[in-house]
């Protein structure tokens, strides 16, 4: 079948603004975005600059705003989507060149909660640090994050404010803080409670929405909110 792409273009050697072009792609429909984005690229126009990777959903590296909403170009099949297919680049970082934006804000939030184990204790027995089933389930959900910032750049907050830390950070730090083998909580607590932090989310839910994971990004907000005030996790 052949779709037609509406694609914001954006070459700063040429361009003042960014715009739209067309172009029509020759895709199956149980291919994704990617596959009609690749079209365009290898037999259109070789200009086109995106990033990809996996092609599997696992990288993150193809997070775009798609007809509206912010997806992986690998996950959205061109079947579900209506035409013209309009594609953007995610909102609220600095765009580079096309659908490539600067990454580098969303990833200071991510570095800002220590996203690592913290844990200076000797390692009990010189064996691994043992957790149960249940302690490890507590966090089990936000351990699937592929740092794609779907969640972030879709965030009113985070598109004022490139200084927020962000749904996706959160979410990281709920990785660690809810770890039992962890004892950074309450650093990260500090932080998370801070100027930047979690109090700042207005729980719009459009993080939630926008996780191609399906991490429920919104309760794990909530989970550090009363870890804040409980005075830990
Ligand atoms: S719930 Fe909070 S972090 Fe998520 S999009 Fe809304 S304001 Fe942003
Ligand atoms: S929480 Fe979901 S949307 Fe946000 S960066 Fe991780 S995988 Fe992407
Ligand atoms: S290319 Fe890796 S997640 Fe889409």
């Amino acid at each position: 079948m052949r779709v037609t792409l509406r694609i914001m273009r954006f070459d700063p050697e040429k361009d003042s603004k960014p715009h739209f072009e067309e172009y029509q792609a020759e895709v199956e429909p149980t291919d994704r975005v990617l596959d009609a984005l690749n079209y365009v690229k290898w037999h259109i126009d070789g200009t086109l600059t995106y990033r990809r990777s996996c092609a599997h959903g696992v990288c993150g590296s193809d997070a775009m705003l798609i007809n509206g909403r912010n997806r992986l170009a690998c996950r959205e099949l061109i079947k579900n989507l209506s035409q013209p297919i309009t594609i953007e680049p995610i909102r609220g970082l600095p765009v580079i060149k096309d659908l490539v934006v600067d990454m580098e804000p969303f990833f200071a939030g991510y570095r800002a909660v220590k996203p690592y184990l913290i844990n200076d204790e000797p390692v009990p027995d010189g064996r691994e640090r043992l957790q149960s089933p249940e302690e490890r389930e507590r966090f089990d959900d936000t351990t699937r994050c592929i740092l794609c910032a779907c969640c972030t750049t879709s965030c009113p907050i985070f598109w004022g404010d490139e200084g927020y830390i962000g749904p996706a950070a959160f979410v990281n730090a709920h990785r660690f803080i809810f770890d039992s083998r962890d004892r950074g909580a309450a650093e990260r607590l500090e932080i998370l409670g801070g100027h930047e932090g979690v109090y700042r989310c207005r729980t719009v839910f459009n993080c939630t929405d926008a996780c191609p994971r399906d991490i429920k990004v919104t309760r794990a907000i909530q989970e550090i909110k009363r870890a804040i005030a409980l005075g830990g996790p």
